[in-house]
């Protein structure tokens, strides 16, 4: 990254005519970026961009999105060929680390993330205060949050070996969490994690298996939950990631900053996409309504949205879509799930849609969450526990850009500026005196 130019951005304020040079800063890919640090010091002016479209937040050597191209990029490597020919534990490491493992690096990773699986017993406790009914986001929030209530020995974040426990706890136990949320939604007994499995084996066994009999992972869902885990590893400065930077950016603990992330990564708008993209499909039924849907998506009147589709940053196919469509059918077939109506459905959908010229000129294409609760309801995950897998696999993404930030030695805490717009100063009225 550089600044060695600057650029003069000339305007008229109050008919007066005014030239600042602005510091002209170029990373190794994607647009070049307007340094407005010293704007407001050196001249008196903020800039407006309320949800960030045109705002470079940090500067990260991690992950890398063309939207006009539809390019996804981990540390370099094009997310295709991590789906195609990686595993998440190694997508893990590449993430955190910043270049593949070798053989023995990976081998010491998994061990470490496999022994950190186990939560305090007493932890355990704390389901019970949930409703049986209760979303498990929502006790993914609180149960995460609480991590900082019991694992003090790794909440100092200036200590680097305290944070690599931290990153390496919170990977190993959140498929625990995200399993017991479950287990307890449907009133069986919690799954203690097993050593001799992969990471997404061991999720899915504590997921499915019964006390009364043996419970044994199929390679094809093993591979397709890995694959679900790789595609939703990282995402740049999206929503979750930004608030985990933000939220961390004061100081607060890894434990309670990924809780934050939660929060943030369950709405619809977000992570909560893929539960609603099948809770569309549902309300769709079949494909003689989809016009219907087309239609209500287009009426400004009415806030309904097509699920899956459009992206702050695709203006092209989300590449991540574009490896599930294609694992979708791999998957259903090997299932033996042959013809799935919602496939069919999504499929119809998609393709009227794409030619629809609405969806055209704004550029909305499927997105990830399109597809991928397609292949997670033909593994059987119900889907309330959608968002939940997206938030243990986020949880990489989130911890390793965390990591980059407290190393940034430029880090400070975030805190934006306003525009206001509310009452110039006024004396207060007493309550006798008001109208
Ligand atoms: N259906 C119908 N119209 C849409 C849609 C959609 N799914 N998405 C955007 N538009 C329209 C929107 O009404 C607006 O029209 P106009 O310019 O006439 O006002 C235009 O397209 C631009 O939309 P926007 O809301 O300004 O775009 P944004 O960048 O703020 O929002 C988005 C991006 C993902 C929130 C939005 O496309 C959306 O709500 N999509 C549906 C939810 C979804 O699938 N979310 C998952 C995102 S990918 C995974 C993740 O990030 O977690």
């Amino acid at each position: 990254m550089g600044s060695e130019k600057s650029v003069p951005v000339t305007f008229t304020d109050a008919g007066e005519h005014k030239s600042i040079d602005l510091p002209l800063m170029e990373g190794v890919l994607g647009p070049k970026v307007l340094d407005v640090r010293k704007l407001y010091a050196d001249h008196g002016y903020f800039t407006y961009d309320p949800s960030f479209s045109s705002t470079a937040s940090c500067e990260s050597k991690i992950t890398f999105i063309d939207g006009d191209e539809g390019i996804l990029l981990h540390r370099g490597y094009p997310i295709q060929q991590l789906a195609a020919q990686s595993d998440f534990m190694e997508v893990a490491c590449l993430l955190l680390h910043g270049e593949l493992p070798t053989a023995r690096e990976k081998e010491d990773f998994v061990n470490s993330i496999t022994h950190h699986t186990m939560v305090h017993e007493q932890l355990i406790h704390f389901y019970r205060g949930f409703r049986r009914d209760a979303h498990p986001m929502a006790i993914m929030v609180g149960v995460v949050g609480a991590l900082s209530a019991f694992y003090h020995d790794s909440l100092d974040i200036n200590d680097p070996n305290q944070r690599e426990i931290a990153v390496h706890r919170m990977i190993a136990k959140m498929p625990t969490i995200a399993a017991m949320a479950y287990r307890y939604s449907i009133g069986m007994p919690f799954n203690y994690p097993q050593n001799h499995l992969s990471y997404a084996a061991n999720f899915l066994y504590m997921m499915f298996a019964m006390p009364t009999e043996p419970y044994r992972v199929s390679p094809v869902m093993e591979k397709a939950m890995d694959r679900i885990f790789i595609l939703h590893a990282d995402h740049e400065q999206n929503a979750s990631t930004s608030t985990v930077r933000l939220a961390s950016s004061s100081g607060a603990n890894p434990f309670a900053c990924v809780a934050a992330g939660i929060a943030c990564l369950w709405g619809p708008a977000h992570g909560g996409a893929n539960e609603a993209v099948l809770n569309m499909l549902k309300e769709i039924g079949s494909v003689e309504r989809i016009p219907e849907f087309i239609a209500r998506a287009k009426n400004k009147d009415d806030p309904f949205r097509l699920m899956g589709f459009g992206h702050r940053v695709y203006k092209n196919y989300d590449p991540r879509a574009s490896v599930l469509r294609e694992s979708c059918y791999e998957i259903l077939k090997e299932l033996g799930h042959g013809a799935e109506p919602l496939l069919d459905l999504a499929l119809e959908l998609e393709k009227i849609a794409l030619h629809d010229p609405y969806f055209i000129e704004k550029k909305l294409f499927p997105n990830v969450d399109f597809y991928s609760g397609i292949i997670l309801k033909a593994m059987g995950i119900p889907i309330s526990m959608f968002t939940v897998l997206f938030a243990v696999s986020r949880t990489v993404g989130w911890l390793s850009q965390w990591k980059e930030m407290i190393d940034d030695p430029h880090m400070r805490i975030g805190r934006p500026r306003q525009l206001y717009t509310g009452h110039a100063q006024r004396d207060y009225v007493p309550a006798s005196k008001r109208p």
